[in-house]
Order: structure tokens, then sequence, then C-alpha cells
């Protein structure tokens, strides 16, 4: 009866500890923390891509995950690369927020 319960238990930590590291990796594009993107999309893309901004309005929403999925593989921006627009390590962070929030989505995100 006590190795049941201790058994018990230690499953109970490994599924705890599973849970708190899978999901950046298991609903993530890649190792993109969606978080980190969220912050970055707001920070840089928004400054253009908002509601007052110059370019399109654009939030996780704008395309399906196929296509933020495309956007990202080619990694241009307009005639320049997307590293000249946001900084390299920041954009698989982008890129997970963007996929993970997309229009065909579980989870479409309009704000961002
Ligand atoms: C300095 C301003 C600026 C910043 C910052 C910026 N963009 Fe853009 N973006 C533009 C302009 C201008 C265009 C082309 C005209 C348009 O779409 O309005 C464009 C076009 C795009 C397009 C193509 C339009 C479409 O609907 O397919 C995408 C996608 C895009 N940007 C995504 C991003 C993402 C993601 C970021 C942040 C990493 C970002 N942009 C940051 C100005 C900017």
């Amino acid at each position: 009866m006590k190795n049941w319960m201790m058994l018990l238990g230690v499953l109970t930590v490994i599924v705890l500890i599973v849970s708190a590291v899978l999901p950046d990796d298991a609903l993530g594009a890649g190792k993109g923390n969606e978080r980190k993107g969220k912050y970055f999309f707001k920070k840089v893309c928004k400054e253009c891509h908002g509601q007052d901004g110059s370019a399109a309005e654009l939030t996780p929403m704008s395309k399906t995950a196929a296509q933020w999925e495309a956007f990202f593989a080619a990694g241009k921006h307009g005639d320049k690369a997307l590293s000249e627009v946001v900084e390299e390590e920041n954009i698989v962070h982008i890129e997970a927020f963007l996929v993970n929030h997309a229009a065909d989505s579980d989870q479409p995100e309009t704000c961002g």
C-alpha cells in the first residue's frame, strides 16, 4: 500500500514537470516562446502594423498558420530580410505567437 502511494506521488510530480515544460514546444512552432513573441510583436511589428500605423493592420488572425509559416520560412519583409526589421533572435518567438493564434488555430487572437 505504501509503495502504491509513493508511485502515485512520483507519477504526479512527473506529470507536473512535463506539463510545465511542454506547452512551448508541444504547441509552439519550433522553439519559439509565444509569450515573448506577443511582447515583441506588439513592440516591434505593431509600431507600423497597428491601428494607427503606417502599414496595413496585422493581427495573428490576419493569416492562417500555414500562411504565417510560409512568411517566416521566406524570412522576407518586402524586399528586405525580416532580420532587418526585428532582431534575428526574436523572430522565432514572434513566429510561435502568430502561428499559435492564427485564424485557423484553436485560439485565434485578434489583439496583439
Ligand atoms: C517600419 C515599419 C514596419 C515594421 C516595424 C514592420 N512592418 Fe511589416 N510591413 C511594413 C510595410 C510598409 C509593408 C508593406 C505595405 C503593407 O502591407 O501595408 C509591410 C508588409 C508586411 C507584410 C505583408 C503584408 C501582408 O498582408 O501579407 C507582413 C506579413 C508583415 N509586414 C509582417 C510584419 C511583421 C511580422 C513585423 C514584425 C516582425 C513587421 N511586419 C514589422 C512596415 C513595417
